[in-house]
């Protein structure tokens, strides 16, 4: 009952933030400083634009065959996570790492890993074609399906909100009830999934958003699920889908 009763407030709170959309949600460049801001518009000192041409050529070689509109391709970007089934298994979310490392090994016969750099600059690359598109997560149409993915959807709102890890803490209360806040040398930020992979200053590398949300885990203490885990895929259902409406920045420097 009381998990119902905070569902409902999420669910109320979801609304909320889609009525006042484009006043009150601020993406995670709005908590950059102005010389980061302007490292990240500047492709000659952005450390991404490399990922991006490296992507661009592996696309070319091994996807435009069978996706010949880069366009069209990037609209999965704002999509994503989505319900992907074959016959072999029940079904469950996959991200765009996954899909792309699926699509990538059935053309090269080489499995990689999602945070292999083969997969995240070819992510990188989509995700900069998918700037300026509005993020949109699709639903199931099949009734069975959108009751499995309902409740993953349920999962990932229940993990933002319960306390974790030795420091006792819940993604709720950094992430909406200590906005604009220092934490050791960052802002804390709305947590809007606007703008991965990102390039972190402090990791010195680019990372994909279950880097990220890994990272977010251990500053709590808490055990860390693994990458590409179930668990990681409910948590990015809730926040893609608490993002949605919001305009897509492309891949974004953090630091
Ligand atoms: C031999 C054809 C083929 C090649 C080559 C291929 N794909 Fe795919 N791709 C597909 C098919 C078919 C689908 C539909 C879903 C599925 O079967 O997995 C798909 C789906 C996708 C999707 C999801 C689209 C959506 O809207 O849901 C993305 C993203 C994608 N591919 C990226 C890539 C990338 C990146 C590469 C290059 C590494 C690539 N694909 C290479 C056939 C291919
Ligand atoms: C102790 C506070 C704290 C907790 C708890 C916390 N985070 Fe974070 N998180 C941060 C900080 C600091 C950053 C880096 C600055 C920023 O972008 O907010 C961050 C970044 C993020 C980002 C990237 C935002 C961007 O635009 O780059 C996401 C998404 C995120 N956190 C999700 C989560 C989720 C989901 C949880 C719960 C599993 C969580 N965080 C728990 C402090 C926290």
């Amino acid at each position: 009952m009381k998990f119902l009763f905070g569902l409902l407030l999420i669910l109320l709170g979801l609304f909320c933030d889609l009525a006042f959309a484009d006043q009150t949600r601020q993406s995670g460049n709005a908590f950059l400083s102005p010389e980061m801001l302007k490292q990240q518009n500047d492709p000659s000192m952005n450390p991404i634009s490399l990922w991006v041409d490296q992507g661009q050529e592996l696309f070319k070689a091994n996807c435009q065959e069978c996706h010949q509109s880069v366009a069209a391709i990037a609209k999965a970007v704002v999509q994503f996570p989505k319900w992907g089934e074959d016959k072999s298994s029940p079904g469950k979310l996959i991200n765009i790492e996954d899909q792309i490392a699926s699509c990538y090994s059935k053309k090269t016969g080489k499995q990689s890993a999602n945070d292999d750099a083969n997969i995240l600059s070819l992510s990188i690359f989509l995700s900069d074609a998918a700037r300026g598109l509005k993020i949109h997560v699709q639903e199931p149409t099949d009734t069975k399906v959108k009751a499995q993915w309902q409740s993953q959807m349920n999962l990932g709102a229940q993990i933002y909100t319960q306390r974790q890890g030795r420091l006792n803490l819940s993604c709720t209360q950094c992430h909406d009830q200590r906005i604009g806040k220092n934490l050791r040398s960052e802002i804390i930020s709305p947590a809007y999934v606007t703008g991965f992979p990102i390039y972190r200053q402090s990791w010195q590398a680019i990372g994909s958003l279950d880097r990220r949300l890994r990272a977010c885990y251990s500053g709590v203490q808490a055990s860390v699920p693994a990458s590409a885990s179930a668990e990681l895929r409910a948590l990015e259902l809730f926040l893609k889908k608490r993002s949605e409406g919001m305009l897509w920045d492309g891949p974004s420097l953090r630091r």
